[in-house]
């Protein structure tokens, strides 16, 4: 059953007050805003251990945000100042990295500032203005950020943008995919080392066979004959890579890590690599009382040798169920959606090339007392990132979107905003960047977890 919650933001400026309609979001509770001043959310989150039921009937130990998993919803606007007073109730140290988002390198919650047992720590950044769109936070400390997540430490973020392009009446769905392995008492199953399966997570890192869709197995989505549904994805998996296809359903593909596309574009399916975010439109073409399935249709990111039996099975995530209520006009969604400034190549005054073999970075592994790339604050730069190996590495950078604008030297469809690029085995992609406003030390990795913990994984310090 998805429970809903229904709730109304209202923005206060200045003397009046705008009304931005109300989103529904699936079952997720919001970090609640202690202040009441305009433009300033302030929440306080801790992580602690806990025991909660994920499967039917069983309580399993976890590690939890809040009490949840996922953790609570973290809503912001554009503008806002963001002040996150953070717990850490763990008897190992910690951070909160906040995916995707443009902040201080104090607040980046990467491993060069962990937080001790018993420590608290606050976060604070504002919220840049064209940054609207679906983000995540997660902790990162060194070697454990695999572990960590496993244990149920991820949540979402929404970002909100006061001058919202689409119908303020679109029902808005965050969906966040996980997945999970238990053994038969529904403890958390995580290989023992010198175990062929340690070495298989090691390889493909840790994927389970439970697929959750937030904190719940095949959920039912609800929609009415001709509505249309925002649906916010996030990939919280350590390791699986989602291949999302809706039964009956072509998917409109409107937005990515860093917010809404320029233009609208059809597909059918959605590769959906680990960090990454992807906004949808589902047109509810279909019948009243009809019912569709949600699924991870076959994806294959493996090196042959540690390629699981089941890798080409299809699994399950959600039931689209068309209530029997008669049809709605469908509303009209506009075909641009945003501009998006592009970044100048004429600006670009350096070119980094990383080559990802297994478990490395330009034949290095993380240190975090050596900077691997320097590069100076404001500069606009081109990546190449190559795949040097056989298997699917998902590459993340941190504090700066990105624009991919080419892969095997084809340029892409169009210029989005993002953090994360999968680079398919043999594969490479380029993308350009500007270091805006944060000098620091910035990680650059391979978001699939486990590879990053064994140190697939570098420094860019912009001075
Ligand atoms: Cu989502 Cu460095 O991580
Ligand atoms: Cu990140
Ligand atoms: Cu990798």
């Amino acid at each position: 059953m998805l429970r809903k919650l229904l709730f109304v933001v209202v923005f206060i400026v200045g003397s009046f007050t705008t009304s931005i309609a109300q989103h529904s979001v699936s079952d997720h509770s919001l970090m609640q805003n202690l202040s009441s001043e305009p433009g300033i959310i302030e929440v306080e989150i801790t992580a602690s251990p806990d025991r909660l039921s994920l499967l039917p009937g069983v309580e399993t130990n976890v590690y939890a945000y809040n009490g949840q998993i996922p953790g609570p919803l973290l809503e912001i606007s554009e503008g806002d100042s963001v002040i996150i007073h953070f717990q850490n109730n763990l008897d190992e140290e910690t951070t909160i990295h906040w995916h995707g988002m443009h902040l201080p390198f104090v607040s980046d919650g990467s491993p060069f500032h962990p937080i001790q047992p018993g420590e608290s720590y606050t976060y604070r950044f504002r919220v840049h203005p064209g940054t609207a769109g679906t983000y995540w936070y997660h902790p990162h400390p060194h070697h454990r950020t695999a572990w960590q997540v496993g244990m149920g430490l991820y949540g979402g973020i929404i970002v909100r943008d006061p001058d919202n392009p689409l119908p303020d009446t679109l029902e808005d769905k965050l969906l966040i995919l996980s997945d999970n392995r238990f053994d038969e008492e529904g403890n958390l199953d995580f290989a023992e080392e010198g175990t062929r399966q340690f070495k298989v997570d090691e390889m493909n890192g840790r994927e389970g066979d439970v697929l959750f869709v937030n904190d719940e197995i095949m959920p039912d989505l609800s929609i009415r004959s001709g509505e249309v549904q925002r649906w916010r994805i996030v990939n919280a998996s350590g390791a699986r890579i989602y291949r999302l296809g809706l039964e009956g359903h072509t998917f409109t593909h409107i937005g990515s890590d860093g917010g809404l596309f320029e233009y609208p574009e059809k597909t059918d399916e959605i590769i959906l690599a680990n960090g990454e975010r992807a906004e949808v439109l589902v047109h509810g073409t279909a019948e009243p009382g009809s019912k569709f399935k949600l699924q991870a249709l076959p994806y294959n990111r493996y090196m042959p040798q540690w390629r699981p039996a089941d890798w080409d099975q299809t699994r399950d995530l959600l039931t689209l169920t068309y209530t029997d209520e008669s049809p709605v006009n469908p509303i009209e969604i506009p075909e641009t959606l945003r501009s998006i400034p592009k970044l100048d190549p004429e600006e670009v005054t350096a070119t980094r090339v990383m080559r990802m073999s297994n478990g490395k970075i330009n034949s290095k592994v993380m240190d975090l007392n050596r900077i691997d790339e320097t590069a100076e604050l404001g500069a606009t730069e081109i990546w190449e990132i190559r795949n040097l190996v056989g298997m699917d590495h998902p590459f993340h950078l941190h504090g700066f979107q990105f624009q991919v604008f080419e892969r095997n030297g084809e340029p892409v469809s169009q210029i989005k905003w993002e953090d994360t690029v999968n680079v398919p085995g043999f594969e490479n992609a380029s993308f350009i960047v500007r270091y805006d406003d944060y000098p620091g030390k910035w990680m650059f990795h391979c978001h699939i977890l486990d590879h990053e913990d064994q140190g697939m994984m570098g420094v860019l310090e912009v001075k």
